[in-house]
């Protein structure tokens, strides 16, 4: 047993759709969430300033005593995972391997597509590792870089107009190719899962990565032999970037709940 907390990051408050998931799936761990809500969005940036961000995230999180880190972010695990890892002494999980495999296992014909922000697409990351476990895979990648302010906006629902719209826009080269499985490559879009899931078809399998990283974080744990009591329930602290109380007040949106009195400001730029 091992009592230490989890760091997860994201750019914002997207990475809550998978502390959401790791709650459910390991109630009794201890989390501490960095959402970087002062410099939000990283996903149209160069690479220099998203692993410059990402060392600042994880050097924040490292002021704890972590026993592993969850890049919650598909832009920072696309763009930085490689550096972050030969920087770190403690296992550092990104979404893009958890995301890619239950990808390969879910598509019965192997055509796949992958959509997220410009640097996550621009990165080829989700196509490398798919390819990896099935080389003959077929793949269309597309950047929806309106989606996120979208969701950040609220508009979430079926039957926004505008959403709809937009959802349609990016993902009718990706419907046009036939995909069966789709890779939703965003801490974003798992809110957006119905209005998606309904432009492309009950027949198309959507993959939300935030889940499947936190599948993938409680297979470790497990193996490792490092997983807190699970009949106790986990303790979560949230830092922000930006104001702790607009933090607090969109977190309702990706948890579903009331965090205020538990979210804190950080000076990111001092780490
Ligand atoms: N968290 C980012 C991602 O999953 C989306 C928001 C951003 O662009 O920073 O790629």
């Amino acid at each position: 047993m091992d009592t230490r907390p989890i760091g997860v990051f994201d750019s914002g408050m997207g990475g809550l759709t998978c502390v959401r998931q790791m709650i459910r799936l390991l109630p009794g761990e201890d989390i501490v969430y960095f959402g970087d809500t002062g410099r939000v969005p990283y996903g149209g940036r160069s690479v220099e300033t998203i692993v410059r961000y990402a060392r600042q995230d994880v050097s924040f999180l490292r002021s704890f005593d972590l026993k592993a880190i969850v890049i919650a972010c598909g832009t920072v695990s696309t763009t930085a995972l490689d550096v972050l890892k030969g920087e770190n002494d403690l296992p550092i999980l990104g979404v893009v391997q958890p995301a890619a495999k239950a990808a390969v296992k879910a598509s019965k014909s192997g055509n796949i597509g992958v959509i997220g922000t410009k640097a996550t697409i621009r990165s080829g990351a989700y196509e490398a590792a798919i390819r990896a476990l099935l080389p003959e895979a077929t793949l269309t990648a597309k950047a929806c870089p309106l989606l996120v302010p979208l969701v950040e906006d609220g508009r979430v629902h079926r039957s926004d107009l505008v959403t709809e719209r937009v959802v349609e826009e990016y993902l009718a080269p990706v419907k046009a190719a036939g995909v069966d499985t789709l890779v939703l490559g965003c801490t974003h879009y798992p809110l957006l899962m119905d209005v998606i899931s309904d432009y492309m078809g009950a027949g198309v399998t959507l993959i939300d990565t935030g889940e499947e990283a936190a599948r993938a974080a409680a297979a470790l744990l497990t193996n490792e032999d490092q997983l807190n009591d699970p009949a106790r329930n986990g303790l979560r602290r949230y830092y922000a970037s930006d104001s702790a109380e607009d933090f607090a007040a969109t977190a309702k949106l990706f948890l579903g709940k009331d965090i205020s009195d538990r979210v804190e400001r950080v000076a990111i730029e001092n780490y």
